[in-house]
């Protein structure tokens, strides 16, 4: 029954994650549609295009101390509202300037409600099963991309873009409903000092009396190490984990997964895929295996670990993409003998992503920091992540017009190399560790890759 509770408490806060699939792979149908409606220029189809990740970097620079002071629960409750607000918005907008608006607005709700979902569940979760459950999240972001797929190819026979966008609305109103009904996370009460509230909601989740009494215990002791202060996360201690989050969003991104997810049919062109339903069909094949593949990654993350799926999803990438760019023999193509082999070699790095850099990156950015700055922490990471996200999708048409296609995937191959020596020799295994283990390590100072590592003494009795 208990485990039962925590896998509900933890699917229900994943639906933050459908909306940001959702919201991130929606558009790539839709803006098709729109431009019958409202002639756009190239300029202006980019920013329609681009504002959701403009509102999803301001959404997690603002909301860092929010989470803190809030709370996690309260914070995606008001996020749950603000993108039913924004997407009823884009649904109804009269005006291209509107449906900026409503795309921003709902981008907001994607950059704050993109960390603190995993947040919210790594510190519900027990550490046995913390992996699989936070990496939930990522598969409701693949289910959420996946949806938006199905959805715009659904309306597309009615030309109908303000349904695409439109039913958004759906998870929204299940996320707040949802949310209603959690408990607060017990570590976030602990740290506003209400210890009874927090013994109340950590009882349901682990069971008995004694398991309580211990995991409150090891949160004080943390808590009483840490100041109150937020700029702690800036200090010599904690910026270890400053950089490792700031390095796995940036390597989640520069490792090119948006360019072939934003820009499948485009690619797919280009290797060869001349026929318009093949490439759609292609591009929900994408959507598809993403999807299998992060499920099948799930209870691995807690039994293989971090890391090593880590480095094999860094190494699967990298010789996709060399492939990939082997194959293309010039910025125009594919020969037409390789187009097939050309789909797959884009399928095994999707694949790869899937089990590795994917949900690894949410899930360690929502576990590496100390309690009394979890949440500006990984908000910041939050931002580096879409900073990136913004960097590379922008610039990508771009390099393919400068170094051609060829050149353009060996940049995200030589990405994915050096990636795998950041991981090699900077990322600790946070495996089996409690979120307190990590902490006590980190002020223990010990070296990037031992913040993982357990502590021999039973030190919290
Ligand atoms: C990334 C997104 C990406 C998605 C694809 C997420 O972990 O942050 O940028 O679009 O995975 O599944």
């Amino acid at each position: 029954m208990r485990k039962y509770y925590y896998v509900l408490i933890s699917l229900i806060a994943a639906i933050s994650g459908i909306l940001f699939g959702f919201d991130t792979g929606v558009m790539s149908g839709a803006i098709l549609f729109i431009e019958q409606d409202f002639p756009l220029t190239p300029g202006m189809n980019g920013i329609v295009v681009g504002s959701v990740l403009l509102g999803a970097l301001a959404g997690a620079i603002c909301s860092g101390r929010a989470t803190d002071y809030f709370g996690r629960r309260k914070l995606l409750l008001i996020v749950a509202f603000i993108f039913v607000f924004g997407a009823l918005g884009t649904a109804i907008a009269p005006s291209i300037l509107m449906l900026v608006v409503g795309r921003i607005i709902v981008g907001i709700a994607i950059g704050v409600a993109s960390y603190v979902g995993p947040l919210y569940i790594s510190e519900m979760a027990p550490k046995k099963h913390r992996g699989a459950l936070v990496s939930l999240n990522q598969l409701a972001i693949t289910a959420g991309i996946l949806l938006s797929y199905i959805v715009d190819y659904y309306f597309s026979f009615t030309s109908n873009w303000r349904w695409m966008l439109g039913f958004g609305i759906f998870p929204g109103i299940l996320l707040y409903l949802g949310m209603l009904y959690l408990p607060e996370s017990p570590r976030w009460l602990l740290s506003q000092g209400d210890e009874e509230q927090a013994r109340n909601n950590l009882l349901p989740i682990r069971g008995s009396e004694e398991s309580v009494e211990r995991e409150i215990a090891e949160i004080k002791v943390t808590l009483k190490k840490e100041a109150a202060d937020w700029k702690i996360i800036f200090s010599k201690l904690v910026r270890p984990v400053l950089w490792i989050g700031f390095g796995l969003a940036f390597i989640q991104q520069v490792t090119g997964i948006n360019t072939i997810l934003y820009y499948a049919p485009t690619i797919l062109k280009m290797a060869g895929f001349g026929n318009a339903s093949v490439s759609i069909l292609a591009t929900m094949g994408i959507g598809a295996v993403m999807f299998l593949v992060t499920l099948i990654a799930l209870p691995l993350i807690d039994r293989w670990g971090r890391r090593p799926l880590l480095l094999a999803g860094l190494v699967g990438m990298g010789l996709s993409l060399g492939a990939l760019a082997l194959m293309f023999e010039s910025s125009t193509g594919i020969p037409p003998s390789l187009e097939w082999l050309g789909l797959s070699t884009m399928l095994i790095y999707i694949a790869c992503f899937s089990f590795s850099l994917g949900p690894i990156m949410w899930l360690m950015i929502a576990e590496i920091y100390p309690l009394q700055v979890r949440g500006i922490g990984a908000s910041l990471a939050t931002c580096a992540n879409w900073c990136s996200n913004l960097l590379v999708t922008a610039t990508f048409l771009k390099m393919i017009e400068w170094v051609g296609a060829r050149g353009t995937f060996s940049v995200y191959m030589a990405c994915c190399l050096l990636s795998i020596g950041f991981v090699y020799f900077l990322i600790p295994e946070t495996k089996g560790t409690s979120l307190e283990e990590i902490e006590e390590n980190l002020f223990a100072g010990k070296p990037w890759r031992q913040l993982g590592s357990k502590l021999t003494k039973v030190k919290f009795k």
